[in-house]
């Protein structure tokens, strides 16, 4: 079926986009938090080598895909795989990742939904003068009433839909183009708040003394997880962007800024909630909660702290949502490029059939809380652990193997386009080093070593 296909007007949307995607609750809810139980620095050393040498080589790997199959990933790599002459059942590698980019919105959804409710809380001002205790049981209580979470679920739901549904230009590309840049313009806001405000020094020294000794097999293990997840690989999502990339732009420059505007971010945020936290003397280890229990406390005790808090959320807001959107992008162009369904309906049928997974997610957090699936983790966690630690690394390491060691040198030197040394430095990476640090975090999770 001959479609027409949608690119992006230029470089920098494809960036904005891309950094859209990868900006988002893994950066300002997840790696903070990490951070915090994972003890500080030597979590942080781990991560930035993770996205160094595993998660930039494998960015560049997906892109590559993407445009040179121009399709959808289910489709485009069937068709790499036709064109390499290695089985076209590699599509299911595509199909694997779309499925678990919905099952990570089902969650994803319903945590963007907190945030939403957060902003109305900054707004109304809750949070001023709040104690401890206080902060606690308005996070529970929230956690405990599923007709609140699934509200600002399907609100969450809804935005995202109404943008996947205007398409690449109108849709995608806007957004990226207004809520990215306002995304940075917060997150200056901040910081100078932080830096004013809050203890800087306790931030800096809990997030980059180096401190070997913390480093444990299991901080590792998170760690390169975090990297897949938060650059947004191993699902297609970065592959259908690069889909849309026209031929010129070069890969491996955009994907290290790409990289490095995810890295730095997450890195700034922490920097920002940790000096609040130390300069209110909270905990840094609270976990999930940090930005929902903790931080609002520091927020309800400083000057301005309600203006601040409402922005701080919004951004986390901005953030989550160019995420959302990309989490659909691959299904919903493979539904597009292979039926006569138009975008729109596509978008409202998958967000409706998102939208009811994430109804099991809400109950999880409250009446269905001692539902196990399986190893006793609840709904929520299993799809966490599920998508994050095994969908995840799986699809990059099968996408790295495809690209390394079944399509043709020349095809992939012809996308990448580097010169000798940095083709070399790819390969090595892409061939070697990501698939033996992928399947030995996959034998250390199996117990299979200690
Ligand atoms: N990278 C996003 C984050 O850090 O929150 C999450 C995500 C988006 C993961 C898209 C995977 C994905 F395909």
């Amino acid at each position: 079926m001959t479609h027409h296909r949608s690119t992006w007007r230029n470089r920098w949307t494809f960036m904005l986009a891309t950094a859209g995607s990868a900006i988002g609750l893994g950066n300002i809810w997840k790696l903070p938090y990490m951070i915090g139980v994972n003890g500080g620095s030597a979590f942080v050393l781990v991560f930035i080598a993770c996205i160094l040498i595993v998660g930039i080589p494998l960015m560049m790997t997906e892109i590559l895909l993407g445009r040179r199959a121009q399709k959808n990933p289910f489709n485009g790599i069937e068709a790499l795989a036709i064109e390499a002459k290695a089985s076209p059942y590699w599509k299911l590698l595509g199909g694997m990742g779309m499925l678990t980019g919905l099952l990570i919105l089902s969650f994803y959804s319903v945590i963007g939904g907190w945030v939403l409710y957060f902003i109305t809380e900054a707004i109304k001002g809750s949070f001023v003068d709040i104690k401890a205790a206080e902060s606690t049981a308005n996070f529970n209580d929230l956690l405990a009433s599923p007709l609140t979470l699934l509200f600002w679920h399907t609100v969450f739901m809804c935005l995202t839909m109404g943008v996947v549904a205007r398409g690449v230009n109108s849709g995608l590309e806007k957004a990226n183009n207004i809520l990215i840049p306002a995304l940075f313009f917060i997150l200056l806001i901040l910081l100078g708040y932080s830096m004013s405000v809050g203890d800087m020094q306790a931030a800096y020294h809990f997030m980059f003394s180096l401190d070997f000794s913390k480093i444990t097999p299991v901080a590792v293990l998170s760690a390169l997880g975090h990297a897949f997840f938060s650059l947004s690989l191993g699902m297609g999502s970065v592959m259908v962007y690069g889909s849309y990339l026209q031929r010129h732009v070069s890969i491996a420059r955009t994907t290290i800024y790409i990289a490095l505007a995810d890295t730095m971010l997450g890195l700034l945020v922490g920097l920002a909630i940790y000096a609040l936290v130390f300069a209110n003397n909270l905990a840094p280890n609270a976990g999930p909660g940090l930005i929902f229990q903790t931080l609002p406390i520091a927020f309800g005790n400083m000057p301005w702290g309600s203006l601040i808090a409402t922005l701080f959320f919004m951004l986390v807001a901005f953030a989550a949502w160019t995420s959302a959107i990309s989490l659909v992008e691959p299904t919903v162009a493979w539904i597009v490029e292979n039926t006569k369904i138009s975008r729109k309906v596509s978008a409202v049928a998958l967000g409706l059939a998102v939208w009811l997974l994430g109804i099991t997610v809400v109950l999880s957090f409250n009446d269905w809380q001692h539902v196990k699936i399986v190893f006793g983790l609840n709904i929520f966690e299993t799809l966490d652990k599920l998508t994050s630690t095994i969908l995840l690394p799986l699809g990059g390491l099968l996408m790295a193997l495809f690209a390394g060691y079944f399509m043709k040198r020349d095809h992939v030197q012809d996308e990448l386009n580097l010169d000798n040394r940095g083709f070399k430095l790819w390969r090595i990476t892409n061939n070697y080093i990501s698939p033996i640090a992928i399947i030995a975090v996959f034998l250390y999770l199996f117990g299979l070593v200690k």
